[in-house]
């Protein structure tokens, strides 16, 4: 535990007698409540309906706003125009932090997107069609979202690490018209190959999927004639005025994939209205951002992270937003603090697996920078450790910034669960309270009966809908109903166990089906599972996560081979290698053991729980093996576990 924790801010927009108040009125009258701060956006239409939601099973449906209509781009952009016009909307900070940045007014951005979505409907884009983000951390990243959002296209991003084949998946799945990229994306003074990966995934497209190329690094690029067109090209013939299209609140604003616990990733599909409401507000209140402040998420745009509060949250209210290209430890580990030195931030939200990683380098990086701007810092993605929350605490916030763990999920569009920097003193590692309009339940996993009290653990539910839930798989609402309303009826199941503490406070313990978080990515071990069995030389594969000091999670992989088949050091470099291709390098696996023969009930199916176990070297709580089809495999399995 730290010596201190920072005092509550002052002058908060909600301190601990508003949350108490706004937070019954939000739970006790939800129509009342989201009728009110449903005009926190404007709205062309106003809605006379604001919510129409169920979780029961034989019926799932969320609806927000339902007869509203509005722009989300209009709310991002114009609305702002008369007041903040000459406002910096946009910081962009390039990777190499020799290159300028710039500074993009709410002004400039109004003509860019409007250039950007004349450009979108050049390529043939209308409303509903689906347009996939393939882009480095550039402005033109978050034009082209709002882009979309005022011509009513979808865009479904894919985050720039993603492989050709994953790419490729998420196309299709989407059945998107047109994918935007660019050249190349410097990150770490390296260079991603985006159009040659485009190239690949575009290979065997069968819808006619064009393509839209920005210029980031000037590289060559393979050229496909009909189906490739420079961004360029069609900016200097279009104009800058597009008039936003009239959406209702339901209508899709973006599809993002997400890993849950079988192989495919799911599209989730948030809409306009809910959405755009609860980002916002989440933005203001857990970050208590204020007008001019400098807002700085270090996630990519490629995560619902991104997604949030580095566009649509921080846009919507009118804040400055930092965009950053780069990474953490380019050119060196004081990277973020120049960063925040250098803009001023006063607002800094990054994940865990980042403060881990900077730490490791010791204290001589932070201490070289003035960080004076900073008022409050944020943390996403996974459980934050008490070593990790005291040195952001001592090193970066020079204990006096409240530091916001905020919890949430691809699937819930903003922050669920947070202390308030104004509201609740502060627990390390602790998400502490729900946010507004947020019902959180304990359950018991195996009676999935509520438990009462405090002082409990279990599996973490929502009681009833928030405007920024998801609302359908897409073109799958039935694994919709499955995934997240089936295991225990009549809740939302967020896929996370959690304990109420002594004081009714919030601990999220992690997830507890098969999903693993690698450096604050959320990965399915089926995925990786899948990619395995897909090499010639595999004949079965169990994947699970283990501790891993920068990363939370590692992924271990079992392996067991074709018969004929040698086990070799090269051999495991070789599939370790595929993986990466296949998924990407975030999947690239930690440890691979050999394993002749995997732990399986009678029944066949693999005992992960034991796997698990083993990969976290805790050989005394094993549980029951007697149930297995050839318990000797466990031994076997120990005595030649690899070190991660
Ligand atoms: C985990 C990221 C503990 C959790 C916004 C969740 C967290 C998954 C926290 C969602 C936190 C996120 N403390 N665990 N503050 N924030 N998680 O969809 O397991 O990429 O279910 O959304 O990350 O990951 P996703």
């Amino acid at each position: 535990m730290p010596k201190d924790t920072p005092d509550l801010l002052p002058d908060a927009h909600i301190d601990a007698a508003r949350y108490e108040e706004m937070y019954a009125a939000s739970v006790n009258d939800p129509e009342g409540f989201w009728g009110e701060h449903g005009k926190r956006i404007d709205w062309i239409k106003p809605y006379t309906k604001v919510k129409d939601t169920s979780f029961a099973h034989d019926n799932v449906h969320v609806k927000w706003f339902e007869d509203g209509t509005l722009n989300v781009s209009a709310n991002c952009i114009d609305r702002h125009l008369e007041s903040r016009g000459d406002q910096t909307a946009i910081i962009f900070e390039p990777d190499d932090p020799n290159d300028e940045a710039k500074h993009i007014t709410y002004e400039q951005l109004a003509k860019e997107v409007g250039t950007f979505a004349n450009v979108l409907k050049e390529c043939g884009v209308r409303k509903g069609d689906r347009v996939v983000l393939y882009l480095p951390m550039i402005p033109e990243a978050a034009y082209a979202m709002l882009a979309c959002a005022r011509i009513g296209a979808i865009h479904s991003i894919v985050f720039a690490g993603f492989s050709p084949d994953a790419l490729a998946a998420r196309v299709n799945g989407s059945g998107a018209k047109l994918v935007i990229t660019a050249d190349g994306a410097p990150r770490g003074g390296r260079v991603t190959e985006l159009k040659d990966n485009v190239n690949k995934a575009l290979l065997h497209n069968v819808l006619g999927t064009r393509c839209l190329v920005v210029k980031r690094t000037g590289d060559q690029v393979a050229w496909v004639g009909g189906r490739d067109i420079w961004y360029d090209d069609l900016a200097e013939r279009v104009s800058s005025d597009c008039p936003p299209e009239e959406m209702n609140a339901e209508d899709p604003l973006f599809i993002l994939y997400t890993s849950g616990s079988t192989g495919q990733p799911k599209g989730v599909v948030h809409t306009t209205g809910g959405y755009l409401v609860y980002a916002s507000m989440t933005h203001e209140y857990t970050f208590d951002y204020k007008d001019g402040d400098v807002f700085w998420c270090t996630a990519d745009v490629g995560w619902v992270t991104g997604h949030s509060y580095i566009v649509y949250g921080p846009l919507a209210n009118g804040a400055t937003t930092l965009m950053f290209e780069g990474v953490p430890t380019y050119p060196d580990a004081g990277r973020f603090w120049q960063v925040c030195e250098k803009h001023k931030v006063n607002q800094f939200y990054t994940a865990p697996t980042a403060i881990r990683a900077l730490m490791g380098k010791g204290t001589g990086f932070v201490e070289k920078y003035d960080l004076s701007s900073l008022k409050l810092l944020g943390t996403v993605g996974e459980p934050i450790n008490p070593e990790a929350w005291n040195w952001y605490n001592e090193n970066v916030g020079k204990g006096t910034c409240p530091i916001v763990d905020t919890w949430w999920q691809t699937e819930t569009g903003g922050h669920m669960m947070t202390p308030l920097p104004g509201a609740h003193t502060l627990k390390p590692g602790a998400a502490q309270k729900p946010f507004f309009g947020v019902q959180p339940l304990v359950l018991d996993p195996t009676s999935g009966e509520v438990v009462e009290g405090n002082g409990v653990e279990g599996v973490l539910v929502i009681a009833d809908s928030w405007p920024g839930q998801m609302r359908t798989v897409y073109g799958d609402h039935d694994r919709f109903v499955q995934t997240y309303f089936s295991d225990y009826k009549g809740y939302y199941f967020s896929g996370d166990g959690c304990r109420r503490d002594a004081d009714g406070d919030y601990w999220i313990t992690g997830r507890v089906d098969d999903v693993i978080n690698v450096s604050g990515h959320r990965m399915g071990t089926a995925e990786v599972e899948s990619a395995l069995v897909a090499h010639e030389t595999v004949s079965e594969a169990a994947v699970v996560g283990y501790p891993h000091p920068v990363k939370g999670q590692g992924i271990y992989c079992y392996v067991t081979l074709m018969n004929d088949e040698t086990p070799s050091d090269e051999l495991k470099k070789t599939l370790s290698d595929w993986v990466r291709r296949e998924i990407g390098p975030i999947a690239k696996p930690d440890v691979i053991q050999w394993a002749p023969g995997l732990p399986k009930t009678r029944s066949g199916k693999i005992m992960r729980r034991i796997l698990r176990k083993i990969a976290e070297n805790d050989f005394d709580s094993l549980g029951d093996t007697s149930t297995l089809a050839d318990p000797s495999v466990v031994d076997e399995l120990i005595e030649n576990r690899e070190k991660g």
